[in-house]
C-alpha cells in the first residue's frame, strides 16, 4: 500500500479539483486544492475488490439483505473503539449531512434552536438553516492556541427553547479529540438544557498516535434516552462520494421517530454505500487506516513546522482529523489579503475560516490528506507567498 502515488483527479467530476477554478478561480493545472475534505488516496483494495465484484456482475438492482452490513458495523465498533452497537439501532443515510438533517427534521419544531459549537463544520448550520431553524452559536474558547468547551458561558445563552445540539467529536475545525471529562461535561450540559444530542463522530477513525477518541456512549451513558450516534466509512476511507452514513440510536423511543420519518421521507441504502462500506469494515481495512494515520502524522509534522516557520501563522496542534486549522491573526491581515496570498498568489483552495461560523474569522482551513509531494509543494509555496514576513 502506497499513500505517494500521485493520482490525477482533473475530469472525473471531483468537487475538490473540478470545481476549484469556479469557484477560487485557482486554475486547473497550477492549483493545489486543499478544501473539501476529501483525500488524495484510494482506499484499501478490499473496498476496490468489492466495487470490482459489482462491476463484474454488472447487475445494480435494488439493495437487500444488510446482515452482513450491520455485522461489519459491530465488528469495527467493537474493535476499533471498544463500543458495542446493537444491529437495531443502526439506520442507513445518504451520508452525514443528511444524517444530521434527518436528526433536525425528526427531533425539533421550526420554533426550536439548533445548538452548534462554532467554529464547526458547515454542513451543520447549512441544513440547519434551510429548515429554517434557529441556530445559537455556542462559541469555543481559545485556551493555549487549542480548543476548550466554554459551558459557563453557553449556559447563559440557553433560552429554554432550544431542542438539540450537534457536537462534532473530534473536532472540525481544528482538531480536538475531546477527553472523558469534556463528553462529559457536553453530556451534563444537554441536560441541563433539555437537549437531544447529536454526536456526530465521522472523523472518529482519524487520530494520531497518543490519542484516543471516546465514543460519546462509553463517556457518557447515562444520556442513551437523548443520545444520536452518527458515524460512517466515508472520510476513514475516502469513499465521501458513496454518501452513506451510520445513524445509530440506542434509544427505542427516539429510534421510532426516527424509523417513522425515514419511512415518510422513503429513504433507503444505495447499495454501492453499503457494500464499499461492508468491505471496508474489516481487518484489511484496520490495517489501511493505521498505514493512513502513519502518512498523516508525517504530513501534519511537515505542515506544521512550514506554518511555525512564518511569522504570524499559528497551525492549531491536530490530535485528529486531516483538516489543519491555521491562524492568521497574528499577521495582522485583512481576509482579503489572506486570500490573495493563498488562493491567487500560491494557487491554493482552502476554506474561509468565516464559513464555520463565530470565532473562524481569522482562521483558514487547509486539507493536508495528499501525497508527501503534494504537501511539500504547498509548504513550498506558503513560503514563498509569506517570504516578506520572515
Ligand atoms: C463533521 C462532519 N460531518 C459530516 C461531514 C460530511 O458528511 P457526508 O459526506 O457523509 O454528508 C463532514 C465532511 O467534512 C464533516 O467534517
Amino acid at each position: 500500500m502506497t499513500f505517494d502515488e500521485q493520482i490525477d483527479r482533473t475530469d472525473t467530476h471531483s468537487q475538490k479539483w473540478d470545481m476549484m477554478e469556479k469557484i477560487y478561480n485557482v486554475p486547473q493545472g497550477k492549483g493545489l486544492p486543499m478544501w473539501v475534505a476529501d483525500m488524495e488516496f484510494r482506499p484499501p483494495a478490499c473496498v476496490q475488490n468489492e466495487i470490482q465484484k459489482m462491476a463484474d456482475h454488472g447487475i445494480y438492482g435494488y439493495f437487500g439483505d444488510d446482515r452482513a452490513y450491520l455485522q461489519a458495523i459491530c465488528w469495527w465498533m467493537k474493535n476499533r473503539h471498544g463500543w458495542d452497537v446493537a444491529p437495531e439501532a443502526i439506520f442507513t443515510t445518504h451520508g452525514l449531512v443528511n444524517g444530521t438533517a434527518m436528526c433536525i427534521d425528526t427531533f425539533t419544531t421550526p420554533d426550536q434552536g439548533v445548538v452548534l459549537m462554532t467554529p464547526a463544520y458547515h454542513g451543520f448550520a447549512k441544513v440547519a438553516r434551510a429548515s429554517g431553524r434557529r441556530i445559537v452559536e455556542c462559541e469555543l474558547a481559545l485556551v493555549n492556541g487549542r480548543y476548550e468547551f466554554d459551558i459557563a458561558k453557553w449556559d447563559t445563552q440557553m433560552t429554554g427553547t432550544e431542542r438539540l445540539m450537534v457536537l462534532c467529536s473530534p473536532h472540525n475545525p481544528g482538531g480536538r479529540v475531546w477527553s472523558k471529562d469534556e463528553l462529559q461535561a457536553i453530556a451534563d450540559f444537554c441536560v441541563r438544557h433539555d437537549l437531544i444530542l447529536v454526536s456526530d463522530e465521522i472523523h472518529h477513525d482519524l487520530v494520531y498516535p497518543g490519542q484516543k477518541h471516546i465514543p460519546m456512549t462509553l463517556a457518557a451513558p447515562g444520556i442513551m434516552d437523548r443520545l444520536v450516534m452518527m458515524t460512517a466509512t466515508t472520510k476513514t476511507f475516502n469513499i465521501a462520494g458513496c454518501h452513506s452514513g451510520n445513524v445509530i440510536i440506542p434509544d427505542e423511543a427516539l429510534r421510532a421517530k426516527f424509523a417513522a420519518r425515514i419511512l415518510a421521507l422513503g429513504i433507503s441504502p444505495n447499495s454501492f454505500g453499503v457494500r464499499m462500506a461492508t468491505a471496508a469494515y474489516s481487518p484489511e481495512g484496520a490495517e489501511w487506516v493505521d498505514a493512513l494515520m502513519a502518512y498523516l502524522d508525517e504530513n501534519r509534522r511537515i505542515f506544521d513546522a512550514t506554518i511555525a516557520e512564518i511569522p504570524g501563522l499559528v497551525s492549531m496542534p491536530l490530535e485528529g482529523t486531516y483538516l489543519a486549522w491555521v491562524d492568521f491573526s497574528g499577521t495582522g491581515m485583512s481576509a482579503d489579503e489572506m486570500r490573495t496570498r493563498v488562493e491567487h498568489q500560491a494557487g491554493i483552495a482552502t476554506n474561509y475560516g468565516a464559513t464555520f461560523g463565530a470565532g473562524g474569522e481569522p482562521f483558514m482551513r487547509f486539507n493536508i490528506a495528499m501525497t508527501r509531494a503534494q504537501i511539500m509543494d504547498a509548504c513550498a509555496r506558503l513560503r514563498s507567498v509569506f517570504a516578506d514576513l520572515q
